[in-house]
């Protein structure tokens, strides 16, 4: 593609080129059960995972493509044995790794030899800002502590450390102490991340969903903290969208900067793709990277403006936020193709923001993760 679409009036446009960044879930197991996982329902068992083999070709052609970060998720990856392997392929390949991890599998040793590897950055997952909190969502005992012990292992080797929060109703007016906690751990980077519902979450929208007021709150203190943590700590803010007029770029538009390869070697646009019915997903095992970036149906589905409707195709947002999440249209509308329904402008608006506020003012239980075996 490398080249810019335009829209059928000629006023908008976007430009395609290779991706920046790939997403490799290199397993879905994992010994949290976080009650927010996005991961889909049915996981790749341990046996359907792409073997290293794989992976270290996909890695290479993944730079040959154009790609620059390497993110290695999961699942935990530090449950596979050959994450060394995985981590030396990329450096192998100039590629920038990033280990997202709960820290769980990791050893002072262990984390060393990542590094001698090559691993450039760590982003730690956050379940709280105490034991009590942290072990109780994470469904782990002992999590909190480890994850400490991993952060200052990180910062002790120079590594920097990102950390990831996942803010929901539970935990959202614990906002100010999470933020200070990131700035003593030795955080360079904090992301704050309003759950979103996606694979898993669903089942929890009642007990995790924030309340308006709640969102509105964690906006104004991520402001505040921003301008008082200058050259200390970068925030990185995901709002509440089922509170917000407008949607999100997300993935910064279907197929244009980034792309996820799942355990079992399926490539997608984004995380919850596999949520659309209609697409189906090429896999590594039988086709070239570049091929699946460049050619397949399903990347190709929703980039430019032609599959879009309206009111989207006519509205001068459009090469902003792309019409907003194709998953949410499919999960809300039933029309991956429709207007994201947190846009003001779509008429399914008002009932998703209905529904937030019923949610929000409900007590569900929560409902842990379970993993295959
Ligand atoms: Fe974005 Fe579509 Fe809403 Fe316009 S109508 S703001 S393009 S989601
Ligand atoms: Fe798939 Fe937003 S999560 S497009």
């Amino acid at each position: 593609m490398d080249a810019p679409v335009v829209d059928a009036e000629g006023t908008a446009e976007i430009t395609y080129g290779p991706p920046i960044a790939m997403l490799a879930e290199i397993t879905h197991r994992c010994p949290l059960s976080c009650p927010y996982c996005s991961n889909p329902l049915e996981l790749t068992k341990r046996d359907g995972e792409l073997p290293t083999e794989i992976w270290v070709d996909v890695f290479r052609q993944a730079a040959e493509l154009g790609v620059l970060q390497m993110h290695l998720s999961g699942g935990e990856p530090a449950s596979r044995r050959d994450l060394e392997d995985l981590v030396t392929a990329c450096r192998d390949h100039d590629l920038y790794s990033n280990l997202i991890t709960s820290g769980i599998g990791l050893t002072e040793k262990r984390l060393t030899g990542l590094k001698e590897r090559g691993l450039d950055h760590v982003q730690l997952s956050l379940q709280g800002v105490d034991a009590e909190m942290a072990d109780l969502i994470g469904g782990y005992k002992g999590g909190y502590s480890r994850k400490m012990d991993v952060a200052g292992w990180t910062t002790s080797l120079d590594l920097p450390l990102t950390l990831n929060a996942v803010m929901h109703e539970k935990n959202i007016d614990r906002l100010p102490e999470t933020i200070d906690l990131a700035v003593r751990m030795g955080a360079r980077r904090l992301e704050v991340a309003t759950v979103q519902f996606h694979g898993w979450a669903v089942k929890n929208r009642a007990a995790l969903m924030p309340t308006r007021e709640q969102a509105k709150l964690a906006g104004q203190r991520v402001a505040e903290a921003r301008e008082r943590l200058k050259g200390v700590l970068v925030i990185d803010y995901v709002p509440a969208d089922h509170h917000a007029d407008y949607p999100k770029p997300c993935m910064g538009g279907w197929g244009s900067t980034g792309l996820n390869i799942v355990p079992d070697g399926r490539v997608m646009p984004c995380h919850a793709a596999h949520t659309i019915p209609h697409l189906v997903f090429e896999n590594v095992r039988d086709k070239p990277l570049a091929d699946i970036w460049w050619k397949s149906e399903a990347f190709n589905a929703y980039r430019g403006f032609e599959w879009m409707q309206e009111p989207c195709r006519s509205c001068p947002r459009k090469a902003r936020d792309f019409g907003g999440c194709r998953c949410q249209a499919m999960a809300i509308a039933g029309d991956a193709a429709a207007t994201d329904p947190v846009c003001i402008k779509s008429p399914l608006h008002a009932q998703l923001q209905e529904a937030a506020e019923a949610d929000a003012m409900s007590d569900g239980t929560l409902t842990f993760r379970t993993m295959p075996v």
